[in-house]
């Protein structure tokens, strides 16, 4: 199926990363032009960008100035964007229980899920008001959707872009560009590597507990649905929904009684 986003420029944040990079190169296999950002994985971003004959790009999400300079950037490099998926984002760390979560933890996570994207829309939304189009897809999580204890701060995070920016976008977007899009994926966890630890089998076979397909996601499961998503062609008349890519996931099992603090 042609998605329609040969020749196309489209930037991917945190395109180094384990599901961008993936998102890259299937960006790429549809002839599209990337555009990879990266903050500190320089020389996975250059050979991502040669691999794909696409430009690698440097910035900090969380400084104003970087973000909207990355932005001019890319237009420089590749010419207006199509689209932009703003998947750069942190996983906090280890579990911690809502009622011993510091508030130093707390912000950092909002500001590298939260603030992160709402700066890369607000810079984007301002190149789409110049160009009157554009398509945005974020990058959410399962957490969002179903919670994930230990994490309130990353649920929360991910739920106020999947559900309060993506539908508030949906609405502003047309305002600049009539056909212009705002949607995102919610994925499950997606294990970097087939050789699980075993601390990580045991969290995957609880991952799974509720998954009808039985299996854990694949960046290219992301993948594949991100770029569905960003074309005009397919997914058109798509706009302020979140799929969630999750195997069919409908919960999450609950934590044991004598899990962390
Ligand atoms: N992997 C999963 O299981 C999973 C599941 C659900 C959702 N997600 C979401 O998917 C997205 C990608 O995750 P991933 O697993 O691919 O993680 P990853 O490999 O760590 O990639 C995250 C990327 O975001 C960039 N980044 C983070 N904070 C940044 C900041 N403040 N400024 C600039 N760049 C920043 C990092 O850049 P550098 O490395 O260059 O520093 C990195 O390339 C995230 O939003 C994550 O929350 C992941």
């Amino acid at each position: 199926m042609d998605l329609g986003l040969s020749g196309k420029a489209v930037l991917v944040t945190g395109g180094s990363g384990l599901l961008g990079s993936a998102i890259v190169r299937r960006l790429a296999t549809e002839g599209a032009v990337p555009i990879i950002h990266y903050r500190s994985r320089v020389a996975a971003a250059h050979a991502l960008a040669d691999d794909t004959g696409g430009f690698a790009l440097q910035a900090s999400l969380l400084v104003e100035s970087e973000v909207d300079a990355l932005i001019e950037r890319a237009v420089e490099s590749a010419g207006p964007l199509t689209g932009v998926v703003a998947n750069a984002g942190g996983w906090p760390g280890p579990p911690v229980q809502t009622r011993n979560l510091t508030l130093e933890r707390w912000r950092t996570t909002l500001d590298q899920n939260l603030t992160v994207a709402f700066l890369t829309a607000r810079a984007y939304l301002k190149h789409v008001r110049e160009v009157g189009h554009g398509s945005l897809v974020f990058v959410g999580s399962a957490a969002a959707h179903f919670g994930e204890d230990g994490y309130a701060d990353y649920a929360a995070a991910k739920s106020a872009v999947t559900h309060g920016l993506v539908r508030t976008l949906a609405r502003e977007i047309v305002e600049s560009a009539p056909h212009g899009r705002v949607n995102a994926v919610s994925p499950t966890w997606v294990p970097p590597s087939a050789h699980a630890e075993a601390a990580a089998e045991q969290r995957l076979k609880r991952a799974l507990a509720t998954v009808p397909l039985g299996r854990p996601a694949t960046s290219r499961d992301v993948a594949s649905v991100v770029a569905w998503l960003l074309s005009d062609a397919v997914a058109g008349y798509v706009t302020g929904e979140v799929i969630q890519v999750t195997g069919g996931m409908s919960g999450k099992i609950l934590p044991r009684p004598s899990g962390e603090g």
